[in-house]
């Protein structure tokens, strides 16, 4: 059960190695989380981000999982939740793509889209439901600034975000008064493999930012949370600007 300050005890991450969700995890495991669930593709890398997590005290244990094989969310995440109440759901599994490339090759270009967007809703609503078999816990989605309007330089990635984003939000309001929370995480530019090479943005932060944002989102009980909080400001104006306007930004 989560604590007075609505900090969870046992936590499953969607996409066990990504950097966001690790700093998260290594956050709230020096909080009071005991139990986490990393699920992700089967590979060195998973492993060793649960031994990493096992050297901060917690019992941590792996489960296959693959955005792109949805007809296997059912089994792979209900045996997560057979094995006892789940706290909090991160989603944090995602893929940038690569735009240029992507715009020659619309196969490619899809499976950015199933990834982050159709991945997300079949993982989202497994879980949802099981949380609200359970009758609490918290859906802690890892969306993008980019989602808030696409841009020309990655309106691919960007357009899949949105889709999640707006899953999101209409899930949380779903899930209004069940006891389950839903919360949608906005960051910008953050400094992971994900986005290792590329120029770095205005505002740019880090994964223990945004693990610190989600923290203080859990214990007020946020449905959005933006990192670095300036970019609610920012995305707003940047959302009304004119469309010739925007297209000639460099951004
Ligand atoms: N970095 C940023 O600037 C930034 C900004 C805003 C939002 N975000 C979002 O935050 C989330 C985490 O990103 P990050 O920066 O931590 O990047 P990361 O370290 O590259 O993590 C991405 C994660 O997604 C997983 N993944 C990719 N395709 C998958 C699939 N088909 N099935 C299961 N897992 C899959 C990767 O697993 P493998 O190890 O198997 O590849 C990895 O665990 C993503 O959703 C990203 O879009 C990132």
């Amino acid at each position: 059960m989560k604590d007075a300050f609505g900090l969870p005890q046992s936590l499953l991450v969607l996409g066990g190695t990504s950097e966001i969700a690790l700093a998260t995890a290594r956050r709230l495991i020096a909080r009071r989380t005991r139990t986490v669930w990393l699920a992700g593709r089967p590979s060195p890398g998973l492993d060793e981000a649960a031994e990493q997590l096992r050297g901060l005290g917690a019992v941590v244990r792996t489960v296959a999982f693959d955005a792109l094989d949805p007809a296997a969310h059912e089994d792979a995440l209900g045996k997560v939740f057979a094995e006892g109440d789940v706290d909090m759901v991160l989603l944090a599994f995602g893929t940038l793509g690569d735009q240029a490339h992507d715009e020659r090759d619309p196969e490619a270009a899809v499976r950015v889209a199933q990834t982050n967007y159709t991945g997300a809703v079949s993982a989202g609503l497994v879980c949802a439901s099981a949380l609200q078999a359970q009758g609490h816990g918290s859906l802690v989605v890892l969306s993008s600034v980019a989602g808030e309007r696409a841009r020309r330089a990655n309106f691919i990635y960007g357009s899949s975000k949105a889709g999640l984003d707006a899953f999101a939000q209409g899930l949380g309001d779903a899930l209004y008064g069940t006891g389950v929370h839903v919360m949608v995480v906005r960051p910008g530019f953050v400094r992971t493999r994900m986005t290792a090479g590329l120029p770095q943005a205005p505002l740019a932060t880090t994964p223990e930012a945004v693990a610190a944002a989600v923290e203080l989102g859990l214990r007020r009980r946020a449905e959005t949370v933006w990192v670095p909080g300036a970019l609610r400001v920012v995305m707003s104006a940047l959302r009304h600007l004119p469309r010739g306007l925007f297209r000639r930004l460099p951004v």
